[in-house]
């Protein structure tokens, strides 16, 4: 029997073994951005389709019996909220991305993209084998220059970005890259696990307002939705196939239908209480005034530590302080970019911000210089 702790001594030596720990501490790395896993309005609506005689399980695939009224419901909602011609929906954002690619992508297309794109994109890419182009990050002109690269007669184009990355908290220029598309015959594909909830005018993403024609934009619901799942909004077209030919929709059994209820109730809630999208902007700009050296651009904020081993004694020195600040290593980031990451969300107040900038300039000032 293959024996693995070999590996995990080798992990361990790297500083790079992980364990699971349950919430302690000022939350400063959840994603729940605008507070929704706790809201009582979700609550309430969960309360409301159990009583009302939901269905616990859906018991199969969307392909069989397990198609709901409720996914239905969502996905007809979600593309008329998303301004596009239909929604698909899946069980979390990590099967939604590597359904995309694996299903959409062939072996003798080209896929241009970004070097910080999340590992599920980069695990659908990997199962395909297809020709790929990892371009610097967030680099426009080297995305032109990939693109303009002459290509065999039948191969076709893909882009591939997150509106705003997970770990870096910048955002991608979705508007100019979705001009390159268009100039290139090619399809975007738009990550907006980030973007979800918390930008663009409305909440819709930084895609919001763009057309769907050369665009797929995914939206998970795990994050500012507070829920879990993922909405894939395209053409009605790439709608069917990846209904007639996406391995992972097809061969898994169908998300809860309360699930489905409760992603479409977390979109109203976005739309009906914009006072929590301002609510976090304004803790951007109070996070900006105490970290004048850490460039803010979104409501995730990296501290580049370097070192792994650093970037965990640092993260264990602020969690002793009652922060729950954690450290992120490789292969989630770039070697010698370990960091630690801190999530912005309106359940933190002012002062605990103060507070965690405070121990932090104690402990790091270095890291904090600009
Ligand atoms: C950019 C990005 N895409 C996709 C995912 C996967 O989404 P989910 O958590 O719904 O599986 C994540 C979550 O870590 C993410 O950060």
């Amino acid at each position: 029997m293959k024996n693995f702790a070999p590996e995990l001594d080798r992990l361990k030596a790297l500083g790079r073994q992980r364990s699971l720990r349950l919430p302690a501490g000022i939350d400063f790395s959840s994603n729940d951005y605008l507070g929704l896993a706790n809201h009582p309005a979700l609550r309430a609506a969960a309360i409301e389709a159990l009583q009302n005689g939901i269905e616990i399980g859906a018991a199969g695939s969307r392909l069989l019996r397990g198609h709901r009224q409720a996914h239905e419901d969502l996905e007809n909602f979600a593309a008329a909220y998303y301004g596009c011609p239909r929604a698909l929906f899946f069980a979390n954002g990590f099967m939604a991305n590597y359904a995309l690619l694996t299903t959409l992508v062939g072996r003798h297309d080209i896929v241009v993209y970004d070097a910080l794109c999340h590992a599920s994109m980069r695990d659908g890419l990997h199962a395909v084998g297809c020709r790929t182009v990892k371009v610097m990050h967030n680099d426009l002109n080297a995305f032109e220059e990939a693109l303009k690269k002459p290509r065999a007669a039948g191969s076709h184009l893909f882009i591939l970005v997150e509106s705003i990355y997970s770990m870096d908290g910048d955002v991608a220029p979705v508007r100019d890259l979705l001009d390159l598309a268009e100039k290139y015959d090619g399809l975007l594909i738009v990550d907006e696990a980030h973007g979800t909830g918390v930008s663009g005018p409305t909440g819709r993403g930084e895609t919001e307002g763009m057309p769907h024609d050369r665009l797929i934009s995914l939206h998970t619901c795990g994050k500012a939705l507070g829920v879990s799942g993922a909405l894939v909004c395209a053409g009605n077209e790439i709608i069917d196939y990846l209904i007639n030919a996406a391995r992972p929709f097809i061969y898994s059994t169908a998300p809860m239908p309360l699930q489905a209820v409760l992603v479409k109730r977390a979109l109203e809630i976005v739309c009906d209480e914009p006072e929590r999208r301002a609510q976090l902007a304004a803790l951007k700009a109070h996070a900006a005034k105490c970290l004048p050296g850490i460039a803010i651009n979104s409501q995730i904020v990296p501290i580049i530590i370097g070192e792994d081993s650093t970037a965990v004694t640092l993260a264990g020195k602020l969690q002793a302080q009652g922060f729950d600040i954690r450290a992120i290593r490789p292969p989630a980031v770039p070697e010698g970019t370990a960091r630690l990451r801190l999530s912005l969300h309106v359940g933190l107040t002012p002062e605990d911000i103060e507070r965690a900038a405070v121990a932090m300039h104690d402990l790091m000032p270095q890291a904090l210089c600009a």
